[in-house]
């Protein structure tokens, strides 16, 4: 008996050392952790529970039957963050360069038929070189099973991606199909063709960090949706992002225990508009004011700020923002901000959490670059994901709500469920100089006789109150009460039930 406990104990020691300990230290060097170190810093202390540490790969070409390592270069299992199951798999750049085989593929797909059966996350840390070379069709056919399941899993229970060295070639479409990507700087890249294709066929010199870096996916591409310094923050701000989302479609979010006035009155927001309309003011410190404890969880911080999107609690529960930023192009809606805003409120509404949309919006963006680039149909998916969510959704106009956007800001055509305007808000078709210059524009020439009419039309329509009057705004609110009125508004939609007609599934404008 002794002796088996001591295989057992040999084994398991081997198994743990992955590629051995000069690739180990390689891996150190680089300043990237090993796949089990990030497993120990993602999940709660000592609780990960280890799946298939024996499994090998049974590939006999090019000698391999003399390289089977155990565990076949990914550590998976499940364990806790902050006493919530998720299911996890870290792949092991030591052992074959975190290579995908058949076995290898095999053991991500029975972790998330696992996390789909018991309604659990799955974090996927991905530090690969793609698929297994020796093993040919073998290793792409196990790409496309984990494919296959990041569909069946997609809107049943969060999945995340945290790219922590390469994900290249075809390997990057699993990660794609997961709810949030985190990358780390300058030791994670994602392309579908490297940078040497990119030379042979474009002729473009680029580096993998230029093509397909952390920066380049969260500022330009926006692949991605979160960069950090170093493997240990990534998994840090992993275990934040898990703490606002429910395990799976059938649970609500969390609620956590909060110690912040639910009626706290905020003075200050009284004066947060400025008195020009033209003068831009920080729509974060509106977030900031309203959340529990200023506790803010910004998505996509670095792509599109002209839209704002994150999770928030209020009364403990997790609540999803959007939120026009006057600082960024006044706000406006263009094709970046309507994708990233379209993409959080599905998530939001594929998960349950109810949705907060903060409006101060002139319109759509104009020109060639947008329009030859589709805003029409891009635009379209944010109307369409606003009108389709069932989750309960308040909306607070601070400033502008211009034509088309003001439709698609949650407005009450969207089935909105309570719509709030700040005294300051002006609700219509187009900003009065541009409304004046088109229905008066026989007065063109007549400076004082413009200015007159810009004055009548300001004062017509330049207020909340004829949107109030139709009972578009449910209620024109203190800017100092807002946390408490958009809080009391969700406490009374707690019990929402909303449905969309029977249907296969939608067509929502790709
Ligand atoms: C088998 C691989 C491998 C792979 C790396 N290794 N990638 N083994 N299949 N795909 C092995 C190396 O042979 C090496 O083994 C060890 O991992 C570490 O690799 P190095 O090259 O020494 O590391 P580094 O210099 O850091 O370079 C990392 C790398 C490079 C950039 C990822 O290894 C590389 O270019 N690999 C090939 C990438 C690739 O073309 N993959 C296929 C993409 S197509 P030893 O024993 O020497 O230490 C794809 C399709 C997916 O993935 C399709 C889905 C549908």
């Amino acid at each position: 008996m002794k002796d088996i406990l001591q295989e057992l104990e040999t084994r398991r020691a081997a198994a743990r050392l992955g590629g051995g300990q000069k690739r180990i230290e390689a891996q150190h060097a680089r300043g990237k952790l090993t796949a089990r170190e990030r497993v120990e810093l993602l999940l709660d202390e000592g609780s990960f529970e280890e799946y298939d540490m024996f499994v090998t790969h049974r590939c006999t070409d090019f000698g391999m039957e003399k390289n089977r390592p155990a565990g076949d270069g990914v550590v998976t299992g499940w364990g806790t963050i902050n006493g919530r199951m998720v299911y996890v798999f870290s792949q092991d750049f030591t052992v074959l360069g975190g290579s995908v085989s058949a076995t290898h593929a095999m053991k991500i797909c029975k972790i998330m038929d696992m996390a789909m059966q018991n309604g659990a996350p799955v974090v996927g840390i991905n530090d690969s070189g793609g698929a297994r070379i020796q093993e040919g069709v073998d290793s792409l056919a196990g790409y496309g099973e984990v494919f296959q399941r990041n569909i069946m899993a997609s809107g049943v229970v969060p999945q995340i991606s945290v790219i922590m060295g390469p994900c290249a070639g075809g390997a990057v479409y699993s990660p794609a199909m997961t709810d949030f990507i985190f990358m780390v700087k300058d030791s994670s890249y994602m392309f579908v063709t490297g940078p040497d294709v990119v030379k042979t066929v474009t002729n473009e010199h680029v580096t993998a960090e230029e093509l397909g870096g952390a920066s380049t996916h969260t500022k330009k591409s926006s692949v991605a949706d979160g960069a950090f310094e170093n493997d240990v923050e990534a998994l840090a701000e992993v275990r934040r992002l898990v703490d606002f989302l429910p395990l799976n479609n059938r649970q609500p979010p969390p609620t956590r225990p909060f110690f912040d006035d639910v009626d706290r009155l905020e003075a200050s927001l009284d004066t947060l508009v400025p008195e020009n309309p033209n003068t831009p003011y920080d729509m974060k410190e509106l977030i900031l004011k309203i959340a529990d404890e200023a506790d803010f969880y910004e998505i996509q911080e670095d792509f599109a700020k002209n839209i704002i999107t994150g999770f928030i609690r209020l009364e403990g529960q997790t609540v999803g923002v959007v939120a026009n930023q006057p600082m960024v192009l006044a706000g406006v809606l263009d094709i970046d901000s309507a994708r990233k805003a379209a993409r959080f409120v599905r998530f939001c509404d594929c998960f349950e959490i109810p949705i907060l949309t903060l409006v101060d919006v002139p319109g759509f963006l104009p020109g060639t670059s947008q329009e030859y680039n589709g805003v029409i149909k891009h635009g379209a998916k944010l109307l369409f994901a606003y009108g389709e969510a069932t989750v309960p959704k308040v909306t607070v106009i601070t400033r502008k709500s211009y034509g088309g956007a003001y439709v698609v800001m949650a407005s009450k055509h969207l089935r909105a469920d309570v719509n709030y305007a700040w005294p300051t808000s002006e609700i219509a078709v187009m900003g009065a100089k541009g409304a004046t210059e088109i229905i008066h524009r026989a007065d063109l020439g007549d400076p004082d006789k413009i200015a007159a009419h810009t004055a009548e039309y300001e004062d017509r329509f330049a207020n909340p109150f004829v949107a109030a009057e139709r009972g578009f705004i449910d209620e024109v609110i203190q800017p100092r009460s807002t946390r408490k009125r958009v809080a009391r508004a969700f406490a009374a939609l707690r019990s929402k039930q909303q449905s969309m007609p029977w249907k296969k599934h939608d067509n929502i404008p790709l």
